[in-house]
């Protein structure tokens, strides 16, 4: 005679086994985690083998049948970039950002482009009523695209609307924080919810083959609420950033199953909605004060396309104990380590100092090319003394102050070359076939060399020099 099955207690937290229920797990102590399941791999031969006989699945090979992953291109070149070539049918996408960064605006500007393309577009909004939806399509002069808009957060009606009238191409939920499941008691905006709405919409997507896009917002720190249980749920992850006080915008994908992760999108929020920047660099150096001590211009790559962008460091004769380091776009760590290089191999020490980093236009920057360009500013800043205007800086420095090369050089040098600039310092090694590019290049093999050339004198507080300002590097 076969034994009943046995059930254990498994915490939905640590994943911990109980022989018998608890209020609170012992090994995490997480309370009211632990659920009642059956024990099937305790009956050797008596669960598993009688649960039904598993249907073989398909096999197939490595090399593409048809073309399964059809993209749609969504009109905006930008988010096109960003995407790896559109969106593609029975996908999902979550977009996270600060409140007010543009979300809404964007994806009525995607939903307005799908819907004029003749394609059906559904727009559930959670967090505007229909009329401020209508407002702000009136503004941005899309009144008249063929977009459904309801304003809906219960997860049930929501797919019931999905489920009348012609398959739709595109849905997009906003947010994906408001909605909520009748059958769950948690309120809406906690993970259960999140979680529950999050699965059944991508299964509504996979199944129909529409494109799903998901608001999220972003919490204090920056990661999207509702943690990352949603980010492994979804294909795609993009976050919109920028800064408030500024008009750029940009978009990054933070995961991306049908592209690449590192190409960005450049916007800029205009009276009639986000407006497409082709050309990053100009942007970013519009309001450059060249000729400011502590300015230097950074040939940095994004993706596969070259963006010039200024550093600006400044650097005081500090009143505190431990001198303030403070930076805005760059990674604090770096900075630090740039610091010790610059004080051990070059002997300009900051340690009286306090140093102030910051990327102008809001831009974030991860290479590690960055670093001559920071040397750079840190050192004309340190040194009062302004770096030539149109010269641009890029190479990673090492602990032991050699300059590395980059990838991308020509892309950069290139780039450079066309907004104007005529000189750029860049490492010794590396090949570089720069022929056609018509550029002043110094190459360095030591931040040392940097140091030397713009005369930043050893140990010596920048105060001293203060009143010279001369206007160019010797
Ligand atoms: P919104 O898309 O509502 O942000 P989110 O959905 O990320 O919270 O954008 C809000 C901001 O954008 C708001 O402060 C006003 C500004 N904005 C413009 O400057 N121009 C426009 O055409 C629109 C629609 C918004
Ligand atoms: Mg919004």
């Amino acid at each position: 005679m076969a034994k009943p099955a046995k059930s254990q207690f498994v915490c939905q937290s640590c994943g911990a086994v109980a022989s018998r229920w608890a209020g609170k797990c012992v090994a995490c102590g997480e309370w009211n985690s632990l659920i009642e399941e059956s024990d099937v791999a305790a009956a050797p031969g008596s669960g598993l083998a009688r649960t039904s006989k598993g249907r073989a699945a398909k096999l197939e090979t490595l090399a593409r049948s048809g073309d399964t992953t059809r993209r749609l291109p969504t009109g905006l070149a930008e988010l096109d970039r960003v995407t790896g070539g559109g969106i593609v049918p029975g996908s999902a996408l979550l977009i996270g950002g600060e409140p007010g960064i543009g979300k809404s605006t964007l994806l009525l500007q995607l939903g307005a482009a799908f819907a004029r393309a003749g394609r059906r577009v559904v727009y559930f909004s959670g967090e505007e009523a229909a009329a401020q939806v209508q407002l702000r399509a009136d503004r941005m002069g899309l009144s008249d695209a063929p977009i459904s808009l309801a304003c809906e957060t219960n997860l049930a009606n929501i797919l019931a609307t999905l489920g009348e009238g012609r398959r739709p191409d595109l849905v997009v939920v906003d947010s994906i924080q408001t909605l909520w499941a009748d059958a769950l008691d948690a309120a809406p905006g906690t993970v259960t919810q999140v979680r529950a709405a999050t699965q059944s919409l991508v299964r509504y997507a996979k199944a129909q083959g529409a494109a799903l896009v998901l608001v999220g917002h972003v919490t204090k720190d920056g990661q999207i609420a509702g943690p990352k249980v949603i980010e492994h749920m979804v294909d795609t992850v993009l976050y919109f950033e920028g800064d408030r006080g500024h008009a750029f915008r940009i978009l990054r994908a933070a995961k991306n199953r049908f592209g690449a992760t590192d190409e960005i999108g450049v916007f800029e929020m205009a009276a009639g909605g986000l407006r497409e920047v082709a050309n990053p660099s100009e942007l970013f150096l519009g309001d450059r004060q060249a000729s400011t001590p502590g300015s230097a211009v950074f040939a940095g790559v994004e993706g596969t396309r070259p963006i010039l962008v200024e550093m600006q460091a400044l650097v005081v004769p500090s009143g505190l104990g431990t001198p303030r380091r403070a930076v805005v776009g760059w990674d604090a760590n770096r900075l630090s380590m740039l610091l010790a290089v610059i004080d051990a191999r070059c002997g300009v020490s900051f340690a009286q100092h306090d140093v102030y980093l910051n990327v102008a236009g809001g831009l974030k920057i991860a290479e590690p090319a960055a670093d001559l360009a920071a040397a750079a500013a840190l050192l004309s800043s340190i040194g009062n003394v302004a770096l030539a205007p149109d010269r641009v800086y890029f190479g990673e420095v090492s602990l032991s102050g050699a300059v590395r090369p980059a990838g991308h050089m020509l892309a950069r040098l290139k780039e450079a070359r066309k907004l104007g600039f005529t000189e750029a310092v860049l490492p010794a090694a590396g090949e570089l076939d720069a022929q056609g590019v018509k550029l002043a290049l110094t190459r360095l093999s030591h931040v040392r060399e940097l140091a030397e050339a713009l005369e930043a004198h050893p140990r010596k507080p920048a105060g001293v020099r203060r009143g010279s300002n001369r206007e160019t590097m010797p």
